[in-house]
């Protein structure tokens, strides 16, 4: 890192400054984050009285040149740019040069720092602003800054602290994030004399999951990793059981500094979108690597805001990111190239599928999609061989594979297995979809229902209903979507229950009028738990089942299978 110097006039007004201090998780923040920048393979935070008393952080990093000590506690001083040109490839946490001064003036602080080349370091005590003492100390290379009695001369400030526990809990909530941002650093937080957490450093977010959140998490959770062009997505993604109603296990790195985005969390929720349950917010801990010439973080003193430069591409990028994962959660069947390519496609088509519209279908559908497609069919030719155990309460089917047992929810996997075919067929606009009955049918609807039919005939008939509205609140219904039925559903039924669903008041997770009719017309279109299902009926399931991309959950987010392995078993 080169000298400290003070940043010119027209750069200080270009850079979003003047964060305000206001607790002393944002010191701890300020201190660690100079810690990182600073290439620091160790930090270790000690805190006392929720950080009101003592906030230290002590680190192996560069160190501080002599020559730059006091400089480095004026407001605008820093070593990381010089221009504001020059945040377009900038990767460090800081670049303002005013959080040192900012903690500075309103504490009391001791700083001790060497660099490698100098034999003995400095230590300099500075209060309300101003540089008390500097002497010569013999220490280790890297930098210690303790900051005692934060908010001492500012009386009012300190008045609004709320008591220490929850303090602290700013500053371990924080540090555990960016422990999990920065994988090869090993960060140590001790309160009151006493170590909480630790990061090892290693490299492995697996280990941090399993620190901060606990086993029963670290199981649920799949890695990601994709990268497409210059972007790279790292980090985790959990399963359905780790859904949330709020955003607060959906943490988002760029570069490793955690931001809020909005573009981030819809993209997240598309790739969720029928993988869990409905309201749900899914888990998830990226980290986004991108040149930062392509976004801009100057654009709040916190830098938690960024600009991208490429709203679409960021999307799509942490859209196929989890998606793929969420897919790639080992469930049945094989991670062969083969299947790993097949992914790709399917999410490819998916993504087409969910950003297009429904508009001009036949132009975004171009051969090489249908050559997709049809690769996704040929791929489901394989059996799969399984042990059939039974069925339990006329609802799961148990089976035996690969020293697993599996329960699958007869009526959330059908209602999978319908979703693709339904939607494939809509997102092809197959023709002849159809399956005509020899009698008519003449359904009576009430006047809401005829009204939804009436603007939505098209929907229907791109499914693969056959209807024209016929009279009063009538309509006359000659072909049903040519899909896998079971022949216990009833026509007249199923249609009576999906107008029913469409016109009702019911909470939905889907975006489009027409995505979740699809997944209505699934759900009533398959079969129902309680239903008795014959060998051959539980077979073509399966193995219809097991060969999905997504076979995890039914379109509303309900698993279709629960997997105990046979350790687990045993162990009981
Ligand atoms: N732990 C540290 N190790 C090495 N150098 C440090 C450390 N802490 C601060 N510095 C030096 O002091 C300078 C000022 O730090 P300060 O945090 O005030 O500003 P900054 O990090 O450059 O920008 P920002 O205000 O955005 O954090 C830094 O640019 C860096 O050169
Ligand atoms: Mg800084």
């Amino acid at each position: 890192m080169g000298n400290i110097v003070l940043l010119d006039e027209l750069t200080i007004n270009q850079i979003a400054a003047g964060e305000v201090l206001d607790r002393p998780a944002n010191a701890v923040k300020e201190l660690v984050e100079n810690s990182i920048d600073a290439g620091s393979k160790h930090i270790t935070i000690e805190i006392k009285n929720g950080g009101k008393e003592l906030i230290k952080v002590t680190d192996d990093g560069s160190g501080i040149k002599k020559d730059d000590l006091l400089i480095s506690f004026e407001r605008h001083a820093t070593s990381k740019i010089r221009k504001v040109e020059d945040l377009e490839n900038t990767y460090t946490m800081g670049f303002r040069g005013e959080a040192l001064a900012s903690i500075v003036a309103v504490s009391k602080v001791t700083m001790v720092t060497k660099t490698a080349e100098d034999e003995l370091g400095s230590k300099v005590v500075a209060e309300s602003g101003e540089v008390l003492k500097v002497e010569e100390v013999s220490c280790n290379t890297g930098t210690s800054i303790s900051v005692n009695e934060l908010f001492f001369n500012t009386p009012v400030r300190y008045k609004f602290l709320k008591q220490d526990f929850t303090e602290f809990r700013y500053i371990r909530e924080w540090v555990e994030k960016t422990a999990m941002a920065n994988l090869d650093i090993s960060f140590k937080l001790i309160n009151e004399g006493k170590i909480v957490f630790s990061s090892n450093g290693n490299g492995n977010i697996h280990d941090i999951v399993y620190a901060i959140y606990g086993k029963q998490t670290e199981e649920k959770i799949v890695d990601v990793d994709f990268k497409e062009d210059d972007i790279r997505i790292t980090g985790i993604v959990g399963n359905t059981l780790l859904a949330d109603k709020t955003r607060k296990n959906q943490i988002i790195f760029l570069n490793k500094r955690n931001i809020k985005d909005k573009i981030v969390e819809n993209a997240a929720d598309q790739a969720f979108n029928a993988n869990i349950g409905i309201g749900k917010k899914g888990f998830f801990i990226i980290n986004i690597e991108m040149p930062a010439g392509e976004y801009d973080v100057n654009v709040h003193p916190t830098k938690n805001e960024v600009r991208f430069k490429d709203e679409s591409k960021i999307y799509k990028v942490v859209y196929s990111a989890l998606k793929s994962s969420l897919l790639s959660k080992e469930f049945l069947g094989d991670n062969s190239q083969e299947q790993l390519e097949s992914k790709i496609n399917y999410i490819n088509n998916e993504f087409g599928f969910l950003t297009n519209h429904f508009g001009n279908k036949k132009d975004n559908y171009s051969e090489k999609m249908k050559a997709d497609i049809e690769l996704i069919h040929r791929e489901t030719d394989r059996k799969i061989e399984y042990k059939f155990v039974g069925i339990l309460f006329k609802t799961y089917i148990i089976i035996e594979l690969d020293n697993q047992m599996y329960l699958i929810d007869q009526h959330a996997a059908h209602e999978r297995i319908l979703y693709e075919q339904i939607r494939a067929n809509y997102k092809d606009n197959l023709k002849n979809n159809s399956q005509m009955t020899l009698i008519p049918e003449l359904i009576n609807l009430t006047h809401k229902e005829f009204e939804f039919v009436k603007e939505n005939l098209e929907l229907f008939q791109n499914i693969g209903f056959e209807l024209e509205p016929f009279g009063d609140n009538t309509v006359k219904v000659s072909g049903f979507p040519d899909i896998e039925y079971r022949k216990k559903i009833n026509n007249r039924e199923m249609f009576l229950d999906i107008l029913d669903e469409m016109t009702g008041n019911a909470k939905s997770n889907f975006k489009t009028v027409e995505e979740r009719f699809i997944a209505t017309v699934a759900c009533k279109a398959a079969v129902k738990a309680g239903m008795d299902l014959t060998a051959e009926e539980v077979d073509t399931l399966i193995q219809r089942l097991l060969k999905l991309q997504n076979p995890y959950t039914c379109p509303h987010g309900r698993p279709t299978t629960v997997k105990f392995n046979k350790n687990e078993i045993l162990s009981l």
